[in-house]
């Protein structure tokens, strides 16, 4: 996903505010990456090259760690956060069936965002509800109880048009 050059320059000055909070080894290249997804969102390459030049090591090292822990996000959040239920109670009731629901309307998959930025997609563990099993949380609500229907009415409340499967507009 390209950036934008506001998005660039803010990556690269909020990461340079962060640095000078660590030594500098590379023991801290982990919670100097965590400290940047909190502030930004996500771990965005003009940060990782800003970490790699404070640690002394390369931009390939610092993408090698972003890559190989799923905690991190290499695109920006999209404006709302959808959350899948895949513990277990979610997953008996069908979690998966909805979470195909999910990224077969945003056509995008676990992990990704829409390319418009108006949707992030995630599955999550247990979020406690699970008497209300499937449940989807969007920005922090509980969704009980979603059918793929539900999926549909949830988009469109969103503003999103709606396709019919195989159908063109
Ligand atoms: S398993 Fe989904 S809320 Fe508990």
């Amino acid at each position: 996903m390209e950036l934008t050059d506001q998005e660039i320059t803010t990556s690269r000055e909020e990461t340079k505010k962060i640095l000078p909070q660590y030594p500098g080894r590379r023991g801290d290249l982990i919670p100097i990456l965590q400290k940047v997804q909190e502030k930004l969102g996500y771990v965005p390459a003009p940060a990782m090259e800003e970490v790699a030049a404070y640690l002394g090591i390369t931009p390939m090292d610092v993408y090698s760690v972003v890559t190989f822990y799923n905690q991190f996000r290499l695109s920006p959040p999209g404006k709302r956060q959808i959350n899948v239920c895949m513990g277990t109670a979610c997953h008996m009731r069908g979690g998966n069936i909805i979470l195909d629901s999910w990224k077969r309307r945003l056509k995008i998959d676990v992990g990704q965002v829409t390319p418009d930025r108006e949707f992030s997609l995630e599955r999550v563990a247990c979020v406690g509800c699970c008497t209300m099993a499937p449940v989807t949380v969007i920005d922090g609500e509980v969704h009980p109880k979603v059918t793929p229907t539900r999926v549909d009415g949830l988009l469109f409340s969103f503003g999103m048009k709606i396709e019919k499967e195989g159908g063109k507009h």
